[in-house]
Parts: C-alpha cells; sequence; structure tokens
C-alpha cells in the first residue's frame, strides 16, 4: 500500500484546501509515492483553451513496475487477481503478484516476439479471462499503446477501432462465455479483419475450444507462449507517453479514442481507487465492469494494482446461472468492496430478495454505483438488501474521459446522501454554468464543467485533436465540459441529472445517437430517421427510432427486424432500439434541424409538456407522430 489515505472529514477538507490553494505541490507529494526512473521536472503544463495538459513532465517510469514489481517486492504471495469464471462449477484462480508479474512478462515477450514495439497500437478483444488483464499489462509493460474493444461489439465496430488507431496487431480468443451463451469473438475478428490492412499479426487465445477458422496472420497464444520466458525489463516511458487509447460514443457517427497517459493516469486512478472505497490492505474489492469499458481499466486493473489490492475478475453475467450469482460470488471470495451499475442493481431488484438474503453479505463493507444516475429506489434496495444499511455506498460520477471517479463520497469517510454523487475529489474544481457559460453559486441546477486540470484527464482523441478541442473545450471556453447535466444543493453535493447531449446510456452503456442513425439509413428503405432516449425501468434509458421510409407498403414487423439486425450488425447488440417507429416527417426547425427535444417528449410518452411547437417547420407532423402510437 501506499499512503494516500484520506481518512476522515477533516482530512478530506484539508487535502481539498491544499489541491486548490496549490495543485501542483498537492499531486507532487501523491506522485512521489510511486517508483519512478528519473522524477519530472515540472508537475503540471496546462492551457485550456488549446488545449493542451501535460503533468509530471519529464518524468519517466513505468506503470506496470508500479502496480507489478514493487508488490513482487513487497507483498509475493499476495492475490492479485480471483478470477471467477463464467460456470459456478469451473474453479476460481487465486493469482498472487509473483503470479501475475511471471505471466506479464512472458506475455510481453510474446508481444514482442511477434514484432509489437513501444509506440505500436495493439488492439485487445477478449473475454473477462485473467489473460485479458495480462494483455493489457503487457502492453504497458513494452510500451505498446493498448486498445481495448468490448467484445459485445460487432465486426464492423471492431474494424473501424482498428482501422482508427492503426493497430498492427489484435488479441483474441475462439470465443467467450456469457451465460448459457457463447460470444464467437474469433469469428467476427475474422470478418473485421478482412477490413483491416494494418493488422500483421492475430493471437488467439484458446478458451471456448470451438472450432474456428485459420487464416495466414493468426497464432494460437498457447503456441506462441511457449516460445519465450519471463523475463522483460520494463520499457521505460515518458510521464506523458500514451498508455492507452478507449473508444466512447459521442454525437457524430465516429467514435472518440480517448489517449490516456502514462503518468497522471496511474497517479489519479490509484489515489481515487484507494479514498474512495477506502482499500485497506488484505481486502477483496470486486468491480463487475467489463475491462472493455474504462470502469475495468481504472478500477479493476490499474487502480487496485496500483496500491497492492485484491482485485476480483468476473467472466460471467449477473443472472447466470440465477439471479443470485453476484451474491454468491461475493459470499464465496468474501467481497469487501463491491462496485456495480444501477442497471444491474435495478434488474436484480426485479427478482425476489430471498436471492440476496439467503447469503451470508457480512463480508461487505463498502457498496459502489457507477455508470448512470441511480435512482431512490434502486439506492435503498442496494443500502437495504446488499448493504443491511451498514455499508456506506458511493456514487461515483466519472467518464472514459476522466480516467478516474471526480465526484463521489469516500466511503463512510464523507456523508453520503442517496441518488447524490455528493463532493468532488480533492483538486476536482466542479461548477455548475447556466447556458451563457456564467458560473452559478450556490443552491442551483446548470451544466457541470471542470475547471482545473486533474493528473488523468484524456491529453487528445486519437488522430483528431481538433474534435478533442470541439467536444470538451469550445462549447465554455476555460473549462472541461463532460455533457451532463447537475444539480447542486446547498451544501454543495452534486446529483447528476444526465447527459446534455446526443449520447444516450442505456444500461450503464454510452451510445451515441448519430452512429445508430447512420446504421438505419444505411437500410435501402429507410429516408431519415431520428433515435432519442425514453426513460427505462430497468435500463435506465431505452432507445426509440423515429424513421421515415420510401415505401410504405413494406411490412412494419419485418422492416422493424432488419433495423434491428442492421444496428446489432453495425454495432454491436446492445444498440439496437426497444422501439422503431415509421413515421411520415420529423419535427424540424425552420433551418431543417431535427428538434430532438420534442422526440425526447414524444417517445417518453410526455405529449403534454411539448412546449410550443408553432415555431416548427411542419408541427403538423407532432400531431400525427402521437396519433400513431
Ligand atoms: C454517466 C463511465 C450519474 C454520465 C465511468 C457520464 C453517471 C457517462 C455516473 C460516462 C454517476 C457515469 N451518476 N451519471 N455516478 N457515472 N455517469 O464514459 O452521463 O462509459 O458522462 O464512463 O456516464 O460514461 P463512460
Amino acid at each position: 500500500m501506499i499512503d494516500l489515505a484520506l481518512r476522515s472529514a477533516q482530512d478530506y477538507h484539508n487535502a481539498k484546501a491544499a489541491a486548490t490553494n496549490n495543485s501542483e505541490s498537492f499531486w507532487d507529494d501523491i506522485a512521489n509515492q510511486f517508483e519512478w526512473h528519473q522524477k519530472w521536472d515540472k508537475t503540471l503544463d496546462y492551457d485550456f483553451h488549446k488545449p493542451e495538459v501535460k503533468w509530471f513532465l519529464g518524468g519517466k517510469l513505468n506503470i506496470t513496475e508500479n502496480c507489478l514489481d514493487r508488490y513482487v517486492k513487497s507483498q509475493p504471495d499476495q492475490t492479485a487477481i480471483i478470477f471467477e469464471p463464467n460456470d459456478p462449477k469451473e474453479a476460481a484462480q487465486h493469482i498472487s503478484y509473483k503470479e501475475l508479474h511471471s505471466r506479464v512478462c512472458r506475455v510481453a515477450n510474446m508481444l514482442k516476439a511477434n514484432g509489437a514495439k513501444k509506440g505500436d497500437r495493439i488492439c485487445i478483444y477478449m473475454p473477462m479471462v485473467p489473460e485479458l488483464a495480462v494483455t493489457v499489462l503487457a502492453c504497458a509493460r513494452i510500451g505498446a499503446i493498448h486498445s481495448v474493444v468490448f467484445a459485445g461489439f460487432s465486426a464492423a465496430a471492431l474494424a473501424a477501432r482498428i482501422n482508427d488507431a492503426d493497430c498492427t496487431m489484435l488479441i483474441t480468443a475462439d470465443g467467450g462465455f456469457r451465460g448459457a451463451k457463447i460470444t464467437p469473438l474469433k469469428d467476427i475478428a475474422d470478418e473485421a479483419l478482412e477490413q483491416c490492412p494494418t493488422v500483421q499479426s492475430c493471437i488467439v487465445l484458446k478458451r471456448t475450444g470451438q472450432k474456428v477458422a485459420w487464416n495466414s496472420v493468426d497464432i494460437w497464444w498457447h503456441d506462441a507462449l511457449e516460445k519465450v520466458d519471463d523475463n522483460c525489463p520494463a520499457e521505460i516511458m515518458d510521464s506523458e507517453d500514451p498508455l492507452f487509447i478507449l473508444y466512447t460514443s459521442g454525437s457524430t457517427g465516429k467514435p472518440k479514442g480517448m489517449v490516456h497517459s502514462c503518468g497522471g493516469y496511474m497517479v489519479y486512478t490509484a489515489y481515487s481507487f484507494q479514498n474512495v472505497f477506502q482499500y485497506q490492505k488484505g481486502d477483496v474489492y470486486w468491480c463487475t465492469a467489463d475491462i472493455g469499458w474504462i470502469t475495468g481499466h481504472s478500477y479493476i486493473i490499474y487502480g487496485p494494482l496500483a496500491v497492492g489490492a485484491t482485485t476480483v475478475m468476473f467472466e460471467g453475467i449477473p443472472s447466470y446461472p440465477d439471479y443470485d450469482r453476484f451474491w454468491e460470488v461475493c459470499a464465496k471470495h468474501q467481497v469487501n468492496q463491491f462496485y456495480t451499475a444501477p442497471t444491474a442493481i435495478r434488474a436484480l431488484q426485479k427478482h425476489p430478495s430471498t436471492l440476496v438474503d439467503k447469503h451470508d453479505l457480512s463480508s461487505l463493507k463498502v457498496l459502489g454505483s457507477v455508470g448512470e444516475p441511480i435512482n431512490t429506489e434502486a439506492w435503498h434496495w442496494y443500502d437495504d438488501h446488499v448493504g443491511k444499511n451498514k455499508c456506506p455506498i458511493v456514487d461515483t460520477w466519472w467518464q472514459t474521459e476522466t480516467g478516474g471517479i471526480l465526484i463521489s463520497s469516500l466511503a463512510g469517510v464523507t456523508k453520503q446522501k442517496p441518488t447524490y454523487a455528493t463532493l468532488p475529489m480533492p483538486g476536482i474544481q466542479a461548477v455548475l454554468l447556466d447556458n451563457e457559460g456564467n458560473e452559478l453559486e450556490g443552491e442551483a441546477e446548470g451544466i457541470l464543467a471542470i475547471k482545473h486540470p486533474w493528473p488523468s484527464i484524456a491529453r487528445t482523441i486519437w488522430g483528431d485533436h481538433n474534435r478533442y478541442k470541439n467536444v470538451y473545450f469550445s462549447a465554455y471556453p476555460g473549462y472541461y465540459f463532460p455533457g451532463d447535466g447537475a444539480l447542486r444543493d446547498a451544501q454543495g453535493n452534486f446529483r447528476i441529472t444526465g447527459r446534455v447531449d446526443d449520447v444516450v446510456i442505456v444500461s450503464g452503456h454510452n451510445l451515441g445517437t448519430a452512429p445508430i442513425e447512420n446504421a438505419l439509413n444505411e437500410h435501402p428503405n429507410v429516408v431519415e430517421s431520428a433515435v432519442v432516449g425514453f426513460p427505462h425501468d430497468v435500463k435506465g434509458n431505452a432507445l426509440h427510432a423515429f424513421v421515415i421510409v420510401k415505401d410504405a407498403a413494406e411490412q412494419d414487423g419485418v422492416l422493424v427486424s432488419e433495423l434491428r439486425a442492421l444496428v446489432a450488425k453495425t454495432i454491436g447488440p446492445i444498440a439496437k432500439p426497444d422501439r422503431i417507429q415509421v413515421v411520415s416527417g420529423l419535427p424540424k426547425t425552420r433551418s431543417g434541424k431535427i428538434m430532438r427535444r420534442i422526440l425526447r417528449k414524444l417517445a417518453a410518452g410526455e405529449h403534454d409538456s411539448l412546449g410550443d411547437i408553432s415555431t416548427l417547420l411542419n408541427p403538423d407532423v407532432v400531431q400525427e407522430i402521437i396519433d400513431m402510437r
């Protein structure tokens, strides 16, 4: 462990004051607790107008030495990763720091032996098995930039991400277990690679044992691994060298490859992990996210390992073999900190509470929530049934772009308030703005913005710095604009109210509506489409697609299933709209812009609060849409 601890409300207030008064010396003290090959000569260089952010300039390090080597010295036999397989009958694995270090080094050598080198982009498309975490760390070991693509994405989405970063290598598996199903990862990867000229080798892990096709670029993981040993000194990286790229949806069709750097990301994920979850040496911590998302990067792998924690990796889903799997696993591994998403809580809450109550959850000390606003009912169910009213709940607000948690209570240290993310972390200057960009004081509701950089802010969008500027720094010059709205109570607690842009959070997954519309428009019978979110009791939000068709005679049912299949193929099953409604027109402004605000109200069934629609180009279409539902 490193001493980063905030153990009382007073510690929090002191840290907050120190970080606000002298952010550089505050972060210097924290960064000093890590192992650097060379100390930085400047702590921070930034200009939100350019925009440019750099932390710990001139510092040299390798994040894997901080996550592995130093714990091999101090606690070699401590469990680093507990792997819980999809099938409860398959044995769990306990991988010690020593063992993990050896596995990472060996895989790092395997990557090198197959041509990978510092700065190369390596795409990882794998199930939630330990080899995924090992591969991520192996890339970091040799200074290759990893780009993990969630294993639920389609071939087209995978290819787009590989090509955006010109990845030279793909690491995948034959298939992945997910509940009672198998995802044919290799088949999907094969289809993707037909469109990816830069990929020179594809390393395939055997997980399901299913039959797969074999191409000239393919290499079996186990064959390649046999040829190398586990002696792999870490590549020395500059603090600002990219560590990874992770794609997130935006308001245009193209995914944004957020780039995180080595030094600042390490410092902030470790600091936030330890303090938010109040992790104590020997605790077992479990985050149920997938490593395909930022939560998995920061709070399954890097944050926990950087403080020497024991982190659980779960391959399965909450409903398999039954709806008590989470609680069974908590009891089995004596989990102390449990971190999940509101959508999972809402899905489980629908089942009898005896499914929770029959398991011994007395090891739990802290519960966490992430990914979307948590509603009151879910919050209380989580508190009553899982936490038995004795576990603080940390509602952590952050983003792929922020790298780590920016607003959250610190478990048991600062006050919680149901459905509120509460207070910004030390060093995070969160403000609320009105539409003109004026800062609001005291109790208020507005647009959330951050005034000053923190170490783990994404440095750019891969290959498109201009877009980085436009999306995050142009709406309100001088601030980082996350795209969320929020309200603040008199005590300064923040409650996130939801997105203020065209991103919809469905079951905790960030989905841009633009790429879904592009997919729908590919259908030969679709002229135009508009996709909006509407409230859904389990998923938080679901998607409603309004489509204008050429030939209204086509059978609705056929069209709807074709459109859903098209979205699944282009993006992935998570993006399939729940509702597809054929309409004769879309409400538009006189300048031809689709009025999404009105469509959102229509999709939510809020016909009485549409506001003034008389200025629309085609007000009649609104009544028509209402009548047709
Ligand atoms: C939303 C996930 C309310 C928010 C870590 C944000 C939340 C987007 C919370 C980022 C929370 C995340 N309360 N909303 N505790 N956490 N969000 O990039 O809209 O997948 O902008 O990162 O999720 O999603 P992302």
